[in-house]
């Protein structure tokens, strides 16, 4: 990933043991979460992982998987690993070029579609009415559902009007069960919302204990549009695994940092979807509702702000 090209994405295309213990984690851990955007639920067959409600009603898991950069064989095992580990909501994007083998793991892992909260995105070059029409359809047919849980505007590229039209149609006719966007800065959510018809449900962005977005959380926050963290834990970059606050609270409660950066976004009141190819950490990602930050540990997260993208390749 930190080879990519900002302008052109496309490239990067070349690029249970213990859900029960989460799931009993989860009835202590949704007692330290705040109401932040939407209304938090709980859900018997989630395997621990609490629902959030999106501004028109649709539950869509607080904690999800992440498929960028995985693929082929590798990306297959680790979605069905994420699948029988727990994890229900699945993101993926036309750009990444793993649809094919999220769909085969889908159809693999055996779980029936509903319980599923699949998503994916339009890429740039599917921008426009059209196009978008056409770049979901491929979508559906390589992930080999009938639906989408979620579809994203990559990017705010192109003639987002024309996209933003055919995915509320493709929503109204049920083909998409909520739309939203990725990587919109607050005034082109503003600039969307003065033509929309329906308002976005979410908009996936940057976050992290480096970059924690405030304004955007704000904006986000008075709209009732869900914020939802992508690279929640930088990757790794500027060594965010092995940062000193990061490790003393981890320290403190016996966890990891990874699993410290995961709380704090749930706490916040933020999705988070980690990616992983490794067993152990696709476990030990979901272990994070049995423990609480306090205040002390939430202010000293909040002081690693760098208040800058992590990816600057990217801008
Ligand atoms: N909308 C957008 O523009 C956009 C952009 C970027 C990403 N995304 C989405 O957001 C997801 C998450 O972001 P990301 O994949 O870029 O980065 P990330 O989740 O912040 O970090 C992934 C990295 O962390 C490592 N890791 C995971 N769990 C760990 C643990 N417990 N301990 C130590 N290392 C751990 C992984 O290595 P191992 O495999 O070794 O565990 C991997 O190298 C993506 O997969 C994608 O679905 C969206």
């Amino acid at each position: 990933m930190s080879s990519q090209n900002p302008k052109n994405e496309i490239s990067r295309r070349k690029f249970l043991q213990n859900s029960t213990l989460a799931t009993a984690g989860i009835y202590l851990g949704i007692l330290g979460m705040p109401k932040v955007f939407g209304s938090v639920l709980m859900d018997k067959d989630a395997k621990g992982i609490p629902d959030i409600k999106l501004n028109n009603g649709l539950k869509m898991p607080m904690l999800g998987f992440g498929t960028y950069g995985l693929s082929g064989e590798v990306c297959q095992k680790s979605v069905v690993e994420a699948i029988s580990s727990g994890y229900r909501l699945i993101d993926t994007a036309k750009v990444y070029g793993n649809e094919v083998e999220v769909g085969k793991a889908i159809k693999q892992s055996g779980i029936d579609r509903k319980q599923l909260f699949v998503t994916s995105k339009l890429w740039v070059d599917d921008a426009g009415y059209e196009n978008a029409k056409k770049g979901f359809e491929e979508t559906l047919r390589k992930l080999q559902v009938e639906y989408l849980d979620l579809y994203l505007i990559h990017r705010p590229r192109g003639d987002v009007k024309g996209s933003w039209k055919a995915m509320e149609e493709l929503y109204k006719a049920g083909k998409i069960k909520a739309i939203g966007i990725s990587n919109f800065d607050p005034p082109q959510l503003t600039d969307l919302l003065s033509y929309a018809q329906v308002k976005p449900a979410i908009n996936q962005i940057e976050t992290h204990a480096y970059f924690q977005q405030t304004n955007d959380y704000k904006v986000l926050k008075q709209h009732n549009v869900q914020m939802q963290a992508w690279a929640p834990f930088a990757e790794g970059r500027n060594g965010l695994f092995t940062n000193e606050t990061l490790t003393q609270i981890a320290k403190k409660h016996g966890k990891t940092t990874a699993q410290v950066s995961l709380r704090w976004h749930y706490q916040r009141g933020i999705v988070a979807i980690p990616r992983s190819s490794q067993k152990a950490h696709i476990l030990e990602n979901l272990n994070v509702f049995d423990f609480k930050l306090d205040d002390a540990d939430m202010k000293a997260i909040e002081k690693l702000d760098l208040n800058k993208t992590q990816f600057p390749e990217w801008s």
